[in-house]
């Protein structure tokens, strides 16, 4: 087996570690951003290395890499896919399993995905327009000038904002074009309050040019259920894992600002109990047709795990957004069932021999964030976190450290998501317990929503979907 690189220091990147270390020949090289522990540990154990560092800087991690025989790399996060870190791998004759620069555009510039959808008429592209100051812009910093500057074209731009926004009845999102680390998008009804906050909010990012600059979107408000859909494509093959719902929302009764997500829970199954086999069915057609259209139209071929964030409406299935990694905590759902090696799989991703036979647990899972006071805020100042591994043991549960630092053996919370707990069990209440119990294990300044995974939550879901569609 390669040695193998992983990029990248949160929850999902311990547990892409875990999975890759399960077969013992693996030695694990990691390139991270901040001391994770339990990944250092991971690291340690398979006779591998890690180096703290810049994680988007494509170059020194290449010769990192290269100096170490690296021969399979999975760069994670979506910032070091936008930033181009596959290319540099490849460039040095690294074997990558996620997209280079040109392919993840599909997540790092929204309106990029919605025009793809829209010229090659792939189903599920709700109504969007885009807006800048500047009619396109290329790629990351490199933009077209358009005619007008200034003052005089940012009024230019709030009209057709204005128009657009009552075109579609005043019920919006509005989502910043590049990465806000998911918390950029804000919906009329949710984060606003009606169409003048959108058009005021719409502005806003404009004018400060959140996401990197890259513009605006607004696209229809739609109604329903919403829901990831992972899969690993290996260019050509689109091969989808469980469909797993997040929780963007900060508090119980999915109120408050958006974060980067509080929770997850996938079903037995690769169908959410209040989903259809069809909304499975109609998401995986989607994403082929956008894999193809990348490989065939772009000249772009798309290689890693393709993130698609669905939402099931009374229409049927419609794309919220396509992302170009896993997601987080989704990950975390997906790879405690997989059964065939992850390395393999991804070893296929690379080489284009994907096959339609990977082996899953039907188990149901769900993960629980444990976040710092003041998240998605301003976080407190960072404090210590304490595991009492004897009850985690106890509970059955599984934890997984995100943006936490290890300091002279102690780790300390970051200003993000602190640490994730997983349940695995027979049902989505049985997993959701035995997450509630192992986060009793985890002492800190540190709270969870604990509502993710109950009976009474799903029943929600269940009683929406059918007042949606009888
Ligand atoms: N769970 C949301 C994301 O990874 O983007």
């Amino acid at each position: 087996m390669p040695n193998f690189l992983l990029v990248g220091n949160g929850a999902r990147e311990h547990a892409v570690a875990k999975a890759v270390c399960g077969r013992e020949d693996v030695k694990l090289f990691v390139y991270m951003s901040a001391k994770n522990p339990a990944i250092v540990k991971l690291c340690k154990e398979s006779g591998g290395e890690f180096i703290i560092g810049n994680i988007e800087n494509g170059e020194e991690i290449a010769k990192w890499a290269k100096e170490r025989g690296i021969e399979l790399a999975f760069p994670s996060p979506d910032a070091v896919l936008a930033a181009g870190v596959v290319d540099e791998l490849q460039n040095a004759g690294i074997k990558c399993a996620a997209p280079k620069k040109a392919a993840a555009r599909l997540e790092w510039d929204k309106n990029y995905a919605r025009e793809l959808m829209q010229k090659n008429s792939i189903e599920g592209c709700p109504k969007f327009k885009f807006f800048n100051l500047h009619k396109r812009v290329k790629s990351l910093g490199e933009i077209e000038k358009g005619a007008m500057n200034g003052n005089e074209e940012l009024d230019a731009v709030e009209k057709e904002i204005k128009e657009f926004v009552n075109e579609l009845g005043g019920e919006v999102a509005i989502k910043p074009c590049g990465l806000t680390g998911g918390k950029g998008v804000k919906v009329t009804g949710f984060q606003l309050k009606n169409a003048d906050e959108a058009i005021s909010y719409a502005k806003e990012v404009i004018e400060r040019k959140d996401g990197g600059g890259l513009g605006v979107i607004i696209e229809q408000k739609l109604i329903g259920e919403e829901f990831s859909l992972m899969a690993f494509c290996d260019g050509k093959k689109v091969v989808g894992m469980p469909m797993v719902q997040d929780h963007k929302r900060a508090y119980e009764g999915d109120e408050g600002p958006n974060t980067g997500g509080m929770g997850s829970y996938s079903g037995k199954g690769k169908v959410l109990p209040f989903l259809m086999q069809k909304d499975y069915d109609d998401a995986m057609k989607i994403m082929q047709k956008i894999c193809d259209c990348m490989r065939e139209k772009e000249g772009a071929e798309y290689k890693g795990i393709m993130y698609g964030g669905f939402i099931a409406t009374k229409d049927g299935v419609l794309v919220i957004e396509i992302n170009s990694r896993f997601g987080d905590p989704e990950a975390m759902n997906v790879l405690a069932v997989l059964k065939t090696p992850l390395n393999d799989v991804l070893q296929k991703v690379a080489g284009g021999k994907l096959e339609d036979n990977l082996r899953w647990e039907e188990k149901a899972t769900v993960v629980k964030y444990l976040v710092p006071q003041g998240y998605p805020g301003k976080s407190a100042e960072p404090s210590e976190i304490e595991i009492d591994f004897e009850k985690l043991g106890k509970s059955g549960a599984q934890i997984y450290y995100a943006s936490v630092n290890e300091r002279e053996g102690k780790v300390y919370s970051g200003k993000s998501r602190s640490i994730a707990v997983l349940g695995v069990g027979e049902s989505i209440d049985e997993a959701q317990e035995t997450a509630r119990k192992g986060c009793e294990a985890v002492k800190g300044k540190l709270w969870c929503r604990n509502d993710i995974g109950t009976e009474a939550l799903l029943q929600k879901r269940f009683e929406h979907m059918q007042e949606l569609r009888g």
